[in-house]
């Protein structure tokens, strides 16, 4: 290995191909995302044909990008790696074959990483990223060259704040001040919640290796499922959480009462597979009934209520007006989408939201302290949202306890995530074998 432990991370799992250059899992030298939400959007979700398609065509300009943003050659590299799963299988291939084909080609290490691994590494690589003594010769981390993560390079301009929908505007969080550096090597709890997933881990550091422990899942929608489908029921663009969250700021949240504890799940699956695309993990028998996660009630419950007050007509315009009809605007805005809603759906908005992340809440907090875990990690594209941040940390203040969140940029996917969990692998020469292949249920933890 040369001195300067440079992996290249090249993540394909979804609808973002993303490459980025990270030195020792500590210092982010470039951060590139080509987003594909504008091919997507009039689909109102992913459709994986295509994604393979925009993969294929963005890969090769996205790792020259993070290469030429870095400053650095293929040969300066000391290892490559790539997201194995969960995912889509078409665009996992795509990732996988390139990285393959790139570690052949320069006699570099390929090491696998898990997407989920990689979305609780964002938050650690922002923790490393303000302690200037996480690099081995105490280099101080140089937030501007290349591109730090919270500046996350967009290369066809539609997706540089992490947020992920056009012409919603950016917020900047200063990653010091959001995550404290924590020197603790205690274990922590981590909630990852995208699109994908609602999962809470239990990651213990380990000297070459972190290890992850499944504590709960969801049973049925991710969290932000439930976001993208409420948002496409109220006429709203894809992805539908940024939209939520820019709108709920003007709504009551508690103007309906959704309550979780109302909403059961329609099913019990018992030890059957969840019906997510989310990750194969342990049969729900073997998990903590406490904390199980649901979203298909509540979106449910959305409908009834867009239903009962017949407000179905005025989302269709809203549509309209906003994505489809022959005078909605190039890239609309929050304020656009302002204009075309009343105070009633602004309430709706603002209820949903507030519900959603006060289920989150209760069962991260539950769950920290029946495990008595002093660290919580909240991580993937829904932890961008900023209801669920302010309330998170008042919450982890009230009880003395310490939460840490990606800035909004490695919130969502990205590359850098999966170059710095690749750092231990490295480290312990944990190399991918010739013949991996994509798992697009790929279990994390036990
Ligand atoms: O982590 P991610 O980019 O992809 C997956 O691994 O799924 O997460 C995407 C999800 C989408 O469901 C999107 O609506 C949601 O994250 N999301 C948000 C926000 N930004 C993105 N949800 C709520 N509030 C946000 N600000
Ligand atoms: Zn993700």
């Amino acid at each position: 290995m040369s001195t300067r432990g440079l992996i290249l991370g090249i993540e394909s799992s979804c609808d973002e191909t993303a490459a980025a250059v990270v030195e020792r899992g500590a210092r982010t030298l470039s951060s590139v995302v080509a987003s594909q939400i504008a091919t997507h959007a009039r689909y109102g979700g992913v459709v994986p044909e295509l994604a393979s398609r925009e993969h294929l065509r963005a890969i090769v300009p996205v790792v020259r990008a993070a290469l030429a943003q870095a400053g650095v050659t293929l040969a300066d590299l000391d290892a490559i790696a790539v997201t194995s799963g969960p995912g889509l299988a078409g665009a996992l291939l795509v990732g996988i074959t390139y990285a393959k084909a790139l570690a052949f080609a320069n006699g570099l290490p390929l090491i696998a990483v898990n997407h989920l691994e990689g979305h609780i590494h964002a938050v650690l690589l922002n923790e490393r990223e303000a302690q200037p003594q996480s690099l081995p010769d105490g280099q101080p981390v140089l937030k501007g060259r290349g591109g730090a993560p919270s500046e996350s390079h967009a290369i066809d301009g539609q997706k540089d704040d992490g947020a992920g929908a056009p012409g919603l505007a950016s917020e900047t969080w200063d990653t010091a001040q959001l995550n404290p550096p924590s020197t603790d090597p205690e274990p922590a709890l981590a909630l990852v919640v995208s699109g994908g997933h609602t999962h809470l881990y239990l990651a213990r550091p380990n000297p070459s290796a972190w290890h992850y422990t499944l504590v709960d899942r969801t049973l049925d929608d991710a969290a932000g499922e439930a976001f993208d489908k409420v948002a496409k029921l109220l006429g709203l663009g894809y992805p539908g959480g940024p939209w939520i969250d820019a709108l709920a700021q003007h709504g009551n949240p508690h103007a309906v009462p959704f309550s979780f504890s109302q909403i059961k799940p329609k099913v019990h699956l018992g030890g059957k597979a969840p019906r997510t695309k989310a990750a194969r993990t342990a049969p729900i028998a073997n998990l903590d009934p406490r904390f199980l996660f649901s979203f298909s009630g509540i979106k449910t419950a959305v409908l009834r209520y867009v239903e009962l007050h017949n407000l179905r007509p005025e989302a269709e315009s809203r549509r309209d007006a906003l994505f489809t009809g022959p005078d909605a605007p190039a890239r609309p805005t929050v304020e656009d989408a302002l204009a075309q809603c009343d105070p009633q759906t602004l309430d709706l908005i603002a209820s949903f939201q507030h519900a959603v992340i006060g289920d989150l809440m209760k069962k991260t907090f539950a769950a920290a302290e029946s495990l008595s875990a002093r660290r919580i990690l909240v991580t993937g594209g829904v932890a961008a949202n900023r209801s669920l941040r302010a309330r998170f940390q008042a919450e982890a203040a009230r009880r003395n306890l310490h939460v840490a969140f990606p800035t909004l940029a490695l919130s969502t996917d990205n590359a850098a995530m999966i170059a710095a969990a690749a750092w231990p692998r490295l480290e312990a020469k944990d190399f991918a074998k010739p013949d991996l292949s994509a798992d697009p249920s790929l279990a994390l933890g036990g």
